[in-house]
């Protein structure tokens, strides 16, 4: 399973603050916003992973991600020229892809939340048994967003971008699998009106073949897309509250790295020492000492 992170976009809505540095660097708290949707493709297991910025930003991200050892990942990067369309991520990413299923999720879009990790892996599930998946949320406001209309057993029956009469409250977030040939598929998606590869025509493709499945992301689960002033402001509250009150680091890389087995004790280590002035680096440590007190109970 291959993971695309699509972090291109000329990021305008949120001008002053993007002249310089590119949105998905931007902070969300303690950490950039990019490592909130990295993290969601590590929960799902995904270690081959292609990060998509515009030509002029790509170095910043190699200098801030490098090519992921130090999350137990490997990145690499494409460039997308002009911002026109989600679905575009496919056919740039072609080559990356081969005949692999493959996740994407937009760089400025943050999941959290109970059973997240169970829904990933359905979603990789069905990826592998040649179906699609769209994650679904309820939203107060789904003319911004594409959106799934559901019937009574939660299957999707309809989907459009961005409707003036949404049909659903369901708003498809920018986490979406797809099993094998999603490439080939995404060559035959042709420009909407305003000129852009739609993911969301992609996903009509998959339903229109029976193909496309939802996963519900419920009450107790939060979602932001944070792609406006106001909704970066109400993800940094978010994730600055939830970790104060819970004690730990939402989108800890190093951490989600260790956990999969794809990261050894040494290089947690060696990260907890590069931060250790901050409470970042100091959570690591805590999880260093952790292990090493466990170790020594069982004897190794
Ligand atoms: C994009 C998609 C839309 C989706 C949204 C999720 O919109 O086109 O279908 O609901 O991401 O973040 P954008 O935020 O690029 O306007």
């Amino acid at each position: 399973m291959k993971g695309i992170i699509l972090a291109g976009g000329s990021g305008t809505r949120l001008y002053p603050l993007t002249r310089a540095v590119s949105k998905q660097l931007q902070s969300i708290y303690d950490k950039p916003m990019i490592y909130y949707p990295l993290s969601t493709l590590m929960l799902a297991g995904i270690q081959d992973i292609l990060i998509i910025t515009t030509p002029q930003d790509q170095e910043l991200f190699k200098r801030q991600l490098g090519n992921g050892e130090n999350f137990g990942v490997r990145l690499c990067y494409a460039v997308q020229e002009e911002p026109k369309g989600l679905a575009q991520a496919f056919t740039i990413g072609e080559e990356f892809i081969g005949e692999d299923p493959c996740a994407m999720v937009l760089g400025d879009n943050i999941f959290y939340g109970n059973g997240f990790v169970e829904m990933l892996a359905n979603a990789c599930r069905n990826a592998q048994e040649g179906k699609a998946t769209n994650f679904g949320y309820e939203v107060r406001d789904p003319e911004r967003f594409g959106i799934m209309e559901l019937d009574e057993d939660k299957n999707i029956i309809s989907v459009e971008e961005k409707p003036q009469y949404p049909k659903s409250n369901f708003a498809i977030t920018g986490l979406y699998f797809y099993p094998s040939g999603v490439s080939q598929k995404a060559h035959l998606v042709k420009p909407s009106k305003r000129g852009e590869v739609e993911i969301t025509t992609l996903n009509a493709m998959y339903l229109k073949e029976g193909n496309l499945k939802a996963e519900l992301l419920g009450g107790g689960f939060s979602w932001f897309d944070a792609g406006t002033f106001e909704s970066k402001l109400e993800a940094e509250n978010f994730i600055y509250s939830a970790q104060k009150n819970r004690g730990r680091v939402i989108a800890c890389l190093e951490q989600i790295g260790y956990d999969q087995g794809w990261l050894d004790l040494e290089n947690l280590k060696q990260s907890a020492e590069l931060m250790q002035k901050n409470s970042y680096g100091q959570y690591l440590e805590k999880i260093v000492q952790k292990q090493l007190v466990k170790r020594k109970k069982e004897g190794q």
